[in-house]
Parts: C-alpha cells; sequence; structure tokens
C-alpha cells in the first residue's frame, strides 16, 4: 500500500511538520484531512525556517501536490497569507495546491466566539483562538458555510444569515460584543473566495483517483491522539478526529485502510494550553527541558508545559490510531541532562494502569517513574549510540509495543536517522 499516515501521539508538537517534510520528498501527495490554522507546522531548511498552518507540509518539494480535504476547517484570509510566506521560498501553482469544496469555513464569528469564551466563560480550554471550535460546532449543527458557497452572494447571504440567527443575539445580549453585520461578512468572504477560486476543487475524487492509481499519498495529522475530540483528554480537547480515524471522514481512504501508520512522539512530553499533564515536571529540570528544547508554541507562542515521557498515553495512543512505527523527535534535548524517567503506570485511586483509556481522569494519575541513566549522545553517533540512549529506546519500544523506526536529532532536515524504510 503506498499511503502513509503522520499522526501525532502525545498533545501535539510532536515533529510532525518536520517528518512530513521529510517524508514528502519522496511523496507524490500530502494531504491535510482536519484542524486548521491551529496547528504549527515548523520545517527548518538551510538557514530558513518556516512554520505551516494550513498548507500541508509537503509544499516546499515542487514535485508534491498539497491537498486541503473537506475534513479541515479553512480560514481563507489566513490561508492567503500563509501562501504568500510560502511562495518566497518555491512556486505554487493551482496544480500543486488543491483546497475542497466541501472544506468548513472559519468566519469572523466563530474567531469572535472563540476569544470571548476563552476570555469571559467559565469553560476556558485554552485555546489557540483561531476559531476552531465554533466552527466545528457549525458543522455538526448543521449550519456551517462550505468552500464552495462563497462563491455566490445569495447563497452566502443566505447560509451566512442561518448561521448568524442564534449567535448575533449572542453578541448583542449575553457577550455584550460588536460583529460584523451580515453585509460586510459576505463582502469580505466572497472577496477571498475570489481569491482561492483557482484553488479549489473536489479532492475526494481527486485523492480517491490517485490511491487507486498507486500514488504515493501521505496523510499529514494535525495536533495529536491526546487533543483528540473522542480519544483526547476531554474537555481539554481540540474540536476534530486527530488520530488516523479521522483521515477516513476528513480525507478518504480509497481502500478502506492507511498502509504505515506512523505516530510522531516527542522524547519527552509537553503540552499547550489548559488540561492534565500526569508526567509535568514541576522540578528546575522541567524549565530547562523547555529551555533547551526552545518549547514555545509555534501558533500562538505560548509556552509549552513540559515533562518525562509517557508510556501509558503512548501506548494509547498506539492502540487508538494502530500505529505501526514511531518516529522519536527531540533526544538531542534529552541528551546532557542530569537525570532521565519514564513514565510506565499511573496509580489512580490505589489502581495501576499502564494504558490510558477514554474517559481516564487523567487529573488524578499519579506518575509511576523509572530512572534511567541519563545519555550523552550526539547526532554524529550515528550507528554508535551509547548504551544508556540504546536502553532508553527500547524501554519505549518494549513499553508502547512497536518499534522506533525513526531518530531526530536535531530540527534540520539532516538530523536526522532511519532505522526503517517509508515509501519503499
Ligand atoms: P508539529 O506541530 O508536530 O509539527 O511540531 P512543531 O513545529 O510545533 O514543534 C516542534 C519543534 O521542534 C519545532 O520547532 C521543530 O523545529 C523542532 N524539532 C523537530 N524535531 C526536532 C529534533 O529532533 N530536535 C530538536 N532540537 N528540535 C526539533
Ligand atoms: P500542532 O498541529 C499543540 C491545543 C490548544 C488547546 C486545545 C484546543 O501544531 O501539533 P483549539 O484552538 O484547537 O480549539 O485548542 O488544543 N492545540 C494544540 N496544541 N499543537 C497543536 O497543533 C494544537 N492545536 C490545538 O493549545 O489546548
Ligand atoms: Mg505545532
Amino acid at each position: 500500500m503506498n499511503t502513509l499516515a503522520i499522526i501525532g501521539a502525545q498533545w501535539g508538537d510532536e515533529g510532525k511538520g518536520k517528518i512530513t517534510d521529510l517524508l514528502g520528498q519522496k511523496a507524490d501527495i500530502v494531504v491535510r484531512f482536519q484542524g486548521g490554522n491551529n496547528a504549527g507546522h515548523t520545517i527548518i531548511f538551510g538557514d530558513k525556517k518556516i512554520i505551516l498552518h494550513q498548507i500541508p507540509s509537503g509544499i516546499l518539494h515542487d514535485n508534491c501536490i498539497s491537498v486541503i480535504a473537506h475534513g479541515v476547517v479553512f480560514e481563507p484570509e489566513a490561508f492567503l497569507k500563509e501562501l504568500e510566506d510560502v511562495k518566497k521560498h518555491i512556486d505554487v501553482t493551482p496544480e500543486r495546491l488543491k483546497i475542497s469544496l466541501n472544506a468548513t469555513v472559519i468566519t469572523t464569528y466563530h474567531k469572535l466566539l472563540d476569544a470571548i469564551r476563552e476570555g469571559k466563560t467559565s469553560n476556558k480550554i485554552g485555546t489557540t483562538g483561531k476559531g476552531i471550535g465554533p466552527a466545528y460546532e457549525d458543522k455538526v449543527a448543521r449550519r456551517a458555510i462550505k468552500i464552495k458557497d462563497l462563491f455566490d452572494k445569495e447563497i452566502l447571504t443566505k447560509k451566512l444569515s442561518i448561521a448568524l440567527e442564534e449567535k448575533s443575539y449572542l453578541f448583542e445580549h449575553f457577550y455584550k460584543t460588536e460583529f460584523p453585520t451580515i453585509e460586510q461578512e459576505v463582502e469580505r468572504l466572497y472577496s477571498l473566495g475570489q481569491e482561492i477560486f483557482k484553488y479549489v476543487c473536489d479532492t475526494f475524487n481527486y485523492l480517491d483517483t490517485a490511491q487507486r492509481d498507486g500514488k504515493k499519498v501521505l496523510f499529514e495529522g494535525a495536533q495529536g491522539v491526546l487533543l483528540d475530540i473522542d480519544y483526547g483528554s476531554y474537555p481539554y480537547v481540540t474540536s476534530s478526529s486527530t488520530g488516523a480515524a479521522g483521515i477516513m471522514t476528513g480525507a478518504g481512504l480509497s481502500n478502506g485502510a492507511c498502509g504505515e501508520k506512523l505516530g510522531i512522539v516527542k522524547a519527552y512530553t509537553t503540552r499547550v494550553g489548559e488540561g492534565p499533564m500526569p508526567t509535568e515536571i514541576a522540578e528546575e529540570i522541567g524549565d530547562q527541558i523547555q529551555k533547551i528544547g526552545h518549547e514555545f508554541g509555534a501558533t500562538t507562542g505560548r509556552r509549552r508545559r513540559c515533562g518525562w515521557i509517557d508510556l501509558p498515553i503512548l501506548k494509547y495512543s498506539v492502540k487508538c490510531s494502530s500505529l505501526t512505527s514511531i518516529a522519536l523527535t527531540k533526544l538531542d534535548v534529552l541528551s546532557g541532562l542530569s537525570e532521565l524517567k519514564v513514565c510506565y503506570a499511573y496509580e489512580i485511586d490505589g489502581k495501576e494502569y499502564d494504558c490510558a483509556y477514554p474517559g481516564l481522569d487523567l487529573a488524578k494519575a499519579k506518575p509511576l517513574y523509572k530512572s534511567l541513566k541519563p545519555f550523552n549522545d550526539t547526532f554524529a553517533d550515528e550507528n554508535t549510540y551509547s548504551a544508556e540512549l540504546e536502553d532508553y529506546i527500547k524501554m519505549i519500544e518494549e513499553g508502547i509495543g512497536v518499534k522506533v523506526g525513526i531518530v531526530a536529532f536535531g530540527p534540520e532536515r539532516s538530523q536526522i536517522h532511519f532505522r526503517q524504510n517509508y515509501f519503499q
């Protein structure tokens, strides 16, 4: 099978962008199937850096076609800015970038709602503020604006009126905030629609045919399994299916199955925003990891919380997304530290758990640790890893039941060791 899924196995920011960019060199097509510009996927190439939010991370390879499929919530204004940025590095023709006519549009109202709820209500999630949750709410409530609606002012006005019926009351009477009129929003969205028109098409059939023709298709997940709406640490999650299951609903798999499912795992754990994180480190070494790893959110710039690697959530992610191998990133950040711990299980109300499950109360989880001898390896030590580093990798493989296929020792494309071949 020529399909490969890249899935974040923690709370996002595992290095999906970097791995997608690398494997994208071999892919014909890279597809985003869920999420939106809440994602921040960093690619470092030479002395340049780009952070992609909506555009798939294969875009820097001119042999590779990028697809934004129907499961994505799409913000046209942010997309156009991002495209400008990408075009500073590489030419992008409409043949190389396709947006589904059925993706859901993020409107000004969604962004307003997201911001107000985070600031004024008691249900603070620590969102990225991009309007993701409110846009998915409208989709599920069957009143979303789809990309195809942007090209007809009459349809757009009608649909926006329906979408705004309840919201305008809320803005006016409950949140007491100003909001654009329907006419203003129609004008804004219509003109954005004209700008993106050339990229819009039926991506479903395009992908279906491509897969049947044996094209190499890489599905690029955003966020991570622990942020999944069903599998994640609810309610502190995002509003989409971030795991492999999201590919079926968000893009379509012509033969019903994805071949390799590569989980991306940071060598430690990070989280941005609210919500439980059992292995979060309160001591000085947590700050040290944060500093060495430059752990700041790629979308919001917020400081990421840091903790030891958490095998119960990784084992869970392997189950949720049927991961077949993992890429272990940022090992260089742990190299040279004075201590090294691995959480192999939790204790909750006197019971031990070595794997999470949907609804497990992570806020109550007391992490149980094994201390390992720290390693002090550098990227140059290829094939001559220290026994300590081998032990760390082995402990992870044995703990989660799948092999480490990729080891990353730095943010650059070259700072990587392959232990397995992908897209052969
Ligand atoms: P994504 O959302 O999963 O694509 O990850 P982000 O881009 O949000 O965050 C990952 C960060 O780690 C980025 O700044 C990457 O440049 C960086 N990075 C990726 N792999 C490595 C690695 O192996 N070592 C180091 N030091 N940095 C890495
Ligand atoms: P990538 O793809 C890390 C988090 C937010 C918040 C929660 C809900 O770069 O890994 P949302 O705006 O989606 O409603 O926020 O999810 N979050 C991420 N955390 N990486 C991401 O994406 C994230 N996207 C959303 O911080 O806790
Ligand atoms: Mg990120």
